[in-house]
């Protein structure tokens, strides 16, 4: 599968490179074509001293635009207030079997502690605005917002944790979860259609004031039985 990472040169971005290259063939998206492929040289790299011969997947740059139409998968791996600009600019060149996945947390920093935005400014959950700028809706899905980049980046760790998927469309939700099990220690847990995803997102806040006032590592979370 041909995996596109807009923002793929963040910390997250690099996460899902060094997870999902093992089997995969990664583009590490930027808005700056030499700073992809930096990137992708770094995270191939790391890839190829950590896997060896078990790196069967590629890793390379592209600038978020070009490579967007060669993708099958697309992670939306940017900051908040910047998607309606990004999506814009995607929306004219995205497949339309393209699944685009959003870990988009809306989140800052008051002297309270972390906070969800769209509560504070009554705008969008993160999925919906993705949703409203790259349509069609059922492309869309989110995952990953309890997910810490530093745990992600640490490709021998396992991660021993859940994290909800939304989506409307069944196939895509089960070719997400599909990605999700191949990271170590890592299960996918339907919490059901996009309308949903703001319960996922407004985990991550309440997550980091959890542990920052309890001197917490990078928790995730797990659902127990
Ligand atoms: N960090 C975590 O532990 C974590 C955990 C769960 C979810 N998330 C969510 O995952 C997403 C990525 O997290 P991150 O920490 O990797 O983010 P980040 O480092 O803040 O940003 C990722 C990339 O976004 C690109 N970017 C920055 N400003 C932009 C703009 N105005 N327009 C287009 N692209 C822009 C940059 O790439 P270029 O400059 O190369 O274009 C940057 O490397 C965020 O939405 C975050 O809320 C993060």
């Amino acid at each position: 599968m041909r995996i596109g990472i807009i923002g793929g040169t963040g910390g997250m971005g690099e996460g899902f490179a060094l997870r999902w290259c093992q089997s995969h063939d990664i583009i590490v998206g930027s808005r700056d074509v030499a700073r992809a492929s930096e990137s992708a040289k770094n995270y191939s790299n790391i890839a190829n001293t950590k896997y060896g011969n078990k790196f069967k997947g590629s890793i390379n740059g592209d600038d978020n635009i070009s490579m967007s139409g060669r993708s099958d998968v697309l992670l939306l791996s940017i900051p908040y207030d910047t998607i309606v600009e990004t999506c814009g600019k995607l929306k004219q060149v995205i497949d339309d079997k393209c699944i685009v996945v959003s870990p988009i947390v809306p989140m800052t920093r008051t002297d309270a502690g972390f906070i969800y935005i769209p509560l504070e400014r009554n705008s969008k959950p993160a999925a919906e605005l993705v949703a409203d700028n790259l349509p069609p809706r059922n492309r869309i899905l989110s995952a990953f917002h309890t997910i810490s980049e530093m745990k992600l980046k640490k490709i021998d760790m396992s991660l021993d944790a859940d994290t909800f998927i939304c989506g409307d469309d069944n196939t895509n939700v089960t070719i997400l979860s599909n990605l999700v099990s191949e990271i170590m220690g890592l299960r996918p847990i339907n919490l059901g259609p996009l309308s949903m995803s703001y319960q996922a997102e407004i985990l991550t806040p309440m997550i980091l004031n959890a542990a920052r006032r309890n001197k917490l590592k990078n928790p995730g979370l797990k659902l127990v039985e």
